[in-house]
C-alpha cells in the first residue's frame, strides 16, 4: 500500500458508472492510494453466493439475471459494513448507491453519524466499449443478454444519480475510456488526490 499518499482527513466517496465502466478496478487502485477500504457491494454479494449464505441463496437468481437487488436488502448489507472500525477512517463505494432510494438511505446512515458524502466521481465509457469489457471477462453475469440487461437497468435506475449529486455539488465526471494508469491518476486529480 502506497501510505504516502493518506489523506489527514477522512475521505468517503463513491465511484458511479454503469457495468464494466472500471469501478472495481480503480476502486482498488484509489483506495489503496488514499488508504481506505474499497467497498464493493458486488464482491460481498457475489462472497455471500459463494460461501451459500441465506443471503446468497436470496441474491443468487437477481444477480444471474442482471437485475438489482432490493434496497431494504442492501440498506442492511450497507448499514453493517460501514459500521466498521476500517470504514470510520473513509471508505471508497463502488457499486452502491445504484438507486435514489440507495442514495438517500447512504445519506441518512452517514448523517447518523454527523458524516457525509465528499464527492461522487462518475467514469463515463461508450457504450460499446462497456460490452466488449464485460464480454471479455467471463464472470457469471457477463453473458451477453444479462450484460444488456445490466445496461438497461443501469440506464433506468442508476443513471439518474448522476443528476441527483450533480444538484448537491458533488459530481466529478472522468473519462473512463483511457489506459487503467490514467483513469487512476484523473479520479485522484477529481478527488484533490
Ligand atoms: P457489480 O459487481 O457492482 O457489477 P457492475 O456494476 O455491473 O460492474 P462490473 O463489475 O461489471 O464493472 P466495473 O465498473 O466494476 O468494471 P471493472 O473494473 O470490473 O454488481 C453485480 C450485481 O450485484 C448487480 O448486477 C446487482 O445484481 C448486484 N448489486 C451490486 N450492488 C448492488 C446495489 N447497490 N443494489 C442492488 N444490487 C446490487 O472492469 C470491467 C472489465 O474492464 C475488467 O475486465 C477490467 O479489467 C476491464 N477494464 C477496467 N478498466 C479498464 C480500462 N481503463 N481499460 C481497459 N479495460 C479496463
Amino acid at each position: 500500500m502506497d501510505g504516502g499518499a493518506r489523506r489527514r482527513r477522512p475521505l468517503r466517496a463513491v465511484l458511479l458508472g454503469a457495468p464494466g465502466s472500471g469501478k472495481g478496478t480503480q476502486a482498488e487502485r484509489i483506495a489503496s492510494r488514499l488508504g481506505v477500504p474499497a467497498i464493493s457491494t458486488g464482491d460481498m454479494l457475489r462472497d455471500q453466493v459463494a460461501a451459500g449464505t441465506e443471503l446468497g441463496l436470496r441474491v443468487r437468481d437477481v444477480m444471474a439475471a442482471g437485475s438489482l437487488v432490493e434496497d431494504d436488502l442492501m440498506a442492511e448489507v450497507v448499514r453493517a459494513r460501514l459500521a466498521r472500525s476500517d470504514a470510520q477512517r473513509g471508505f471508497l463505494l463502488d457499486g452502491y448507491p445504484r438507486t435514489t432510494v440507495q442514495a438517500e438511505t447512504l445519506e441518512r446512515l452517514l448523517g447518523a453519524t454527523d458524516a457525509r458524502l465528499d464527492a461522487v466521481v462518475l467514469l463515463e465509457v461508450p457504450e460499446e466499449i462497456l460490452v466488449l469489457r464485460t464480454l471479455g471477462r467471463q464472470r457469471a453475469d457477463d453473458r451477453e443478454d444479462v450484460v444488456r440487461e445490466r445496461l438497461r437497468v443501469y440506464r433506468e435506475k442508476t443513471e439518474p444519480l448522476v443528476g441527483y449529486y450533480q444538484g448537491r455539488g458533488l459530481l466529478r465526471r472522468v473519462d473512463g475510456d483511457q489506459a487503467v494508469e490514467r483513469v487512476t491518476a484523473a479520479v485522484l486529480a477529481s478527488l484533490g488526490g
